[in-house]
């Protein structure tokens, strides 16, 4: 297929996702419940696809850690095949529309279904009061002024992100009915069976970067021979036989999710492949397909990091398309709640 200009988009479904640049590096549950979604959409959408640099300041970090990891998330994004000539690629403080219309919409969001947000109940519990900041209550809604902006039809994330998708569509839907029709209704997009990734050591866990150990997560900018390693080491079970079954067994479960997510072939397809075989086998077919995945994308994002202009500029690019389209949306959200236009 010739790849179309961004002018030819237009007509095409929008999808719309954004990923917090908290961490050096991707982890493979972030890359297979959300970014590894991202590059397929791209085919038969207009894709606007940014770094959460706001939503990363609800948590501490060094100045000069931020730059680098937002620059870093960026980076993998191209790395994993997003491309910046079809998508636009942005990072969310480049385009002030998004804190402008939060403010709007947080008038509009009630303090109690706020406050049941599970994500910012976690948190909160987890840091404390006195350390949990106003910044992630409104999470949410910055979340849902990031997808509002753009008109998104469909927002690809991981599935502890439906809570913050079903607040962004009621905020639509109620802003829809008091000001007349003016945002899009956006769809979920969570792919069922890579909604969730364990935790390598602890199967009964997410495998996530605020509570797992280091052996049991896959940090896809590390040398391959840790991950390797990790996988090598894997929880399983006191069995032999390679089954699915997330209950009973689910260190086995976790591993063929994995495989089948990374290798496309379904869970059935795989069980039937390995059978009479060793978990040794199943690892190592997993380490396996996490290398041929992992070594390309880890030279990409580090060949992008040391082309710094460049990759600036294709972010200067991608901002100022993101707020062709993100201008327009808060013109008429301003306008159609009363606010004096500055001149007539
Ligand atoms: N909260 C999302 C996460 O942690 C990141 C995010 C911010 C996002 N804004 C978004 C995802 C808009 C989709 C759409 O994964």
């Amino acid at each position: 297929m010739v790849a179309m200009s961004v002018s030819d988009r237009a007509g095409l479904p929008r999808v719309l996702s954004l990923a917090q640049p908290t961490a050096d590096s991707l982890h493979l549950g972030n890359f297979l419940g959300a970014l590894r979604q991202w590059v397929p959409l791209q085919d038969d959408h207009d894709a606007f696809y940014g770094v959460a640099d706001l939503h990363a300041l609800t948590v501490e970090a060094e100045p000069a850690v931020r730059v680098d990891r937002s620059l870093r998330s960026a980076a993998q994004m191209l790395a994993a095949g997003v491309d910046p000539q079809r998508s636009t690629v942005f990072l969310q403080s480049h385009v002030p529309e998004h804190t402008q219309l939060m403010w709007v919409l947080a008038t509009m969001t009630g303090f109690g279904q706020a406050s049941r947000m599970t994500q910012f109940k976690d948190k909160s519990a987890r840091f404390g009061a006195d350390a949990t900041n106003v910044g992630l209550f409104t999470y949410p809604v910055l979340m849902a002024a990031d997808i509002l902006l753009y008109q998104a039809d469909r927002v690809p994330v991981g599935e502890d992100q439906r809570q913050h998708l079903e607040l962004t569509r009621d905020l639509a839907v109620r802003f829809n009915g008091r000001h007349g029709t003016t945002f899009v209704v956006p769809e979920p997009h969570i792919l069922p069976s890579v909604g969730r990734i364990a935790d390598l050591a602890d199967p009964s866990a997410k495998m996530s970067k605020t509570s797992s150990s280091p052996s049991g997560i896959v940090e896809l900018l590390d040398e391959p021979k840790v991950n390797i390693k990790k996988i090598r080491s894997a929880v399983t079970d006191s069995e032999r036989e390679i089954e699915f079954d997330e209950e009973r067994k689910p260190g086995v479960a976790n591993l063929l999710t994995i495989l089948s997510a990374l290798t496309g072939t379904s869970v059935e397809v795989l069980v039937k492949e390995l059978a009479g075989r060793g978990y040794g086998d199943l690892k190592g077919a997993v380490a396996d397909a996490v290398t041929a995945f992992a070594t390309p994308y880890r030279e990409r994002t580090l060949e992008l990091m040391g082309e710094r202009t460049e990759l600036q500029a294709i972010l200067a690019d991608g901002a100022d398309r993101a707020r062709a389209v993100a201008s327009a949306t808060v013109a008429e959200v301003y306008r159609k709640i009363g606010l004096v236009q500055p001149r007539i």
